[in-house]
């Protein structure tokens, strides 16, 4: 990690009311690093970036911006300051055109000119888009609505994009697909938290990865230490 984090989770307890979902969680996140949180269901990896969007309040312990105490922070706020989160199960709005979408997601910047840069960002990531900016977003393929969804994320020209499963339920060349794009973001800069079943392919894009179990971070290490790790291979990757 180069410079001091600009994310960081100090000793992050949450819970749904009695049920306990993380137990002392700390992790951090340098400028323009590609993070990825590993674990099984039920792992806390949704709590986690929940909690960093301030969907859901610590019970105890602190999230950190840019040093900034962030927690307890409504959402909106949270937003504001560029940590945008796309959530899992992509989430487009099916009613609306692809373009209202997108316009959607760069609301918050209540700029015109920035919006109109992004525009043309996202659809020179995405050019699958450019043809059905006029579409319900509902008549896109899954993997489609998923490239929306990220897309969508962009607008608000994100400084940390946190991505909650980008390739569950996609066909493993609609999977490749995603994570192209998420490799070219990486490579233009962007601080992005990745949670992702696909250990393989999340380990491939990100700088370093944790593994999460039972609301309690059992590894943390480089993605490429990781992807020689006797326990995470025989766990999550299968070889
Ligand atoms: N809304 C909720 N109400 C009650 N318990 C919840 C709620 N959401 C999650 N939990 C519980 O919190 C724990 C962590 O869940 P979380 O969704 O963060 O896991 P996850 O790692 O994202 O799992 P998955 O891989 O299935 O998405 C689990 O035990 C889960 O049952
Ligand atoms: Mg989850």
């Amino acid at each position: 990690m180069d410079g001091p984090p600009v994310l960081e989770l100090r000793n992050v307890e949450a819970a749904y009311g009695a049920i306990r979902a993380l137990h002392g969680l700390s992790l951090s996140l340098g400028p323009g690093e590609v993070v990825a949180l590993l674990g099984p269901n039920g792992a806390g990896k949704t709590t986690t970036l929940r909690v960093i969007s301030g969907l859901l309040r610590p019970v105890r312990g602190q999230v950190l911006y840019r040093g900034r105490e962030i927690s307890g922070r409504p959402p909106a706020l949270i937003a504001r300051m560029g940590i945008i989160q796309c959530p899992e199960g992509r989430q487009v709005f099916k009613n609306l055109t692809v373009r209202e979408n997108l316009i959607l997601g760069g609301y918050r910047l209540g700029d015109p000119d920035r919006e109109r840069r992004n525009l043309e960002r996202v659809l020179t990531l995405f050019p699958m888009l450019k043809e059905r900016l006029r579409q319900p977003a509902g008549l896109l393929s899954g993997g489609q609505q998923q490239m929306l969804a990220i897309a969508r994320a962009l607008m608000a020209d994100p400084e940390i994009l946190l991505l909650d499963e980008p390739s569950l339920g996609l066909a493993p060349r609609v999977v490749e697909e995603v994570f192209e794009a998420l490799a070219q973001l990486k490579a233009q800069g962007l601080t992005m938290l990745i949670v992702e079943q696909n250990a393989e392919k999340a380990l491939e894009l990100a700088d370093r990865a944790y593994v999460l179990e039972a609301g309690r971070m059992v590894l943390a290490d480089t993605a490429s230490r990781l992807r020689e790790n006797p326990d995470l291979i025989r766990i999550y990757l299968g070889r």
